[in-house]
C-alpha cells in the first residue's frame, strides 16, 4: 500500500508539472483528492489493514494529499501570475501616442477683426491704446469740443451712472486721453478698439457695440493732410475687407474734426449696382473721419499752430459682418455655438 501511495504521488507530481491550464489543475484535484479520487479511494480500503498499520498508512495518505494539494496550489499561483503579467502587458499605455483632442473655444469674430486691425496699424507704426468703458463726461464729450448742452450730444444719448459718469458712447474719448496723457506733447499715432454704448435698440442697432478709433498728430511741418487720411483708410478697408473696393468721402459734421467726412465703401455684395444690403445706393457707410479740430488740440495740450493731424472712427460689428458675410448682427452677441464654431479655424 505504501508503494501504491508513493506511485500515485509520483504520478500526480508529473501530471501537475505538465498541466497547462487552471482547468486541468482542477481536474487533477478531482482525480487525486476528490471524493472518488485515487488517494481517497485508498483511504477507503484501509479496513483491510491491521490496527497497527492503519495510523501509519493514514498519516502517509494525508501527508500525500497535503503534498499534492500544495503542488496544485503552487502551480495555480504560477498560472495566475502569468495571467496578470499578460494582462499588464496587453494593457500598457503607450504614452508616445497622440492624445485625444481637447475641444477649445474659438476666437470671436469681433476679436479676430480687432486683432487684424491692430496688427495692420502696428505695422504702420501706430500704438495700441485702451480707455475705460465707464467714462467721464469730460473725456467723452467736453474735451472733444462737445460742451454740455451741445446739440450734437443728442445723437449719442447713453447710460448715465451719475451726471458726470456714463458708459462711453464713442472710442473718441481715447483721443482726448491719449493727447492729454502725452506730457511731452510728441507726435501721436494710435489705434484703439473697444466697447461703446448708446441708448438705442432696434433691428440694426444694439445698445452695445464696438468701435475702432484712430488718431494721428504730427508737427505742422510734416503736413499730415487729408490725402494721408484717405490713403490710410484705403489701406485699412482694402486690407480688411477686399482689394476691389472703392471709397467715397462725403462731407459731414463731427464737433471734433474739421473738415469732417463720412466714408462709404462700394457695396461688396452687388459691386455697386444696387441691392438690398446697400439699399439700392451701391454704397455702404462705414466710417467717420476728419482733420482734428484746433479746439480739440488746444483743450488737450497741443498747440494748433504747431501740430495737426487726422482722426477716424468705425463700427467693429459692421466690419466683422462685412468681412465674414454675417447677415444678422444679433449673431455676434447671442453666443450660439453653432455660429461661433464656424470661426474655429486655425489661422
Ligand atoms: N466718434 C464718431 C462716431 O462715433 C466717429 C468719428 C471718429 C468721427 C473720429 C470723426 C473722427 O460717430
Amino acid at each position: 500500500m505504501q508503494e501504491q501511495i508513493t506511485k500515485i504521488k509520483q504520478q500526480a507530481k508529473e501530471e501537475i508539472e505538465k498541466a497547462e491550464s487552471l482547468k486541468s489543475l482542477n481536474d487533477m484535484r478531482v482525480k487525486y483528492l476528490g471524493k472518488k479520487g485515487e488517494l481517497t479511494l485508498i483511504l477507503k480500503g484501509m479496513g483491510a489493514l491491521t490496527p497497527e498499520e492503519r495510523p501509519k498508512i493514514g498519516s502517509l495518505i494525508n501527508s500525500a494529499k497535503d503534498e499534492v494539494e500544495q503542488l496544485i496550489q503552487e502551480k495555480e499561483q504560477k498560472f495566475k501570475e502569468e495571467e496578470i503579467n499578460k494582462k499588464l502587458k496587453e494593457e500598457t499605455i503607450d504614452i508616445t501616442l497622440p492624445s485625444t483632442k481637447i475641444k477649445r473655444g474659438s476666437k470671436h469674430p469681433i476679436n479676430r477683426v480687432i486683432e487684424e486691425i491692430e496688427d495692420l496699424f502696428v505695422s504702420m507704426g501706430y500704438d495700441v491704446e485702451v480707455g475705460p468703458e465707464l467714462e467721464t463726461d469730460e473725456f467723452c464729450f467736453e474735451r472733444l469740443n462737445l460742451p454740455k448742452g451741445h446739440p450734437a450730444r443728442d445723437m449719442q444719448d447713453s447710460f448715465y451712472i451719475t451726471n458726470e459718469y456714463l458708459l462711453r458712447t464713442q472710442t473718441s474719448a481715447v483721443q482726448a486721453r491719449t493727447m492729454l496723457a502725452n506730457e511731452e506733447k510728441t507726435p501721436i499715432r494710435m489705434i484703439c478698439a473697444g466697447k461703446t454704448y448708446r441708448r438705442e435698440d432696434d433691428a440694426t442697432h444694439s445698445h452695445q457695440f464696438g468701435q475702432v478709433e484712430g488718431l494721428v498728430i504730427d508737427k505742422k511741418e510734416n503736413n499730415v493732410s487729408l490725402a494721408d487720411l484717405k490713403g490710410t483708410l484705403e489701406v485699412f478697408v482694402k486690407r480688411l475687407i477686399g482689394d476691389n473696393l472703392s471709397l467715397r468721402f462725403r462731407p459731414s459734421y463731427f464737433p471734433f474734426t474739421e473738415p469732417s467726412y463720412e466714408v462709404d465703401v462700394s457695396c461688396f455684395k452687388c459691386g455697386g449696382k444696387g441691392c438690398s444690403l446697400c439699399k439700392q445706393t451701391g454704397w455702404i457707410e462705414i466710417l467717420g473721419a476728419g482733420i482734428v479740430h484746433p479746439n480739440v488740440l488746444k483743450m488737450n495740450g497741443y498747440d494748433p499752430e504747431k501740430f495737426g493731424g487726422f482722426a477716424f472712427g468705425t463700427g467693429l460689428d459692421r466690419l466683422a459682418m462685412f468681412k465674414y458675410g454675417i447677415t444678422d448682427m444679433r449673431y455676434l452677441y447671442t453666443n450660439d455655438v453653432r455660429f461661433l464654431n464656424q470661426f474655429d479655424r486655425k489661422d
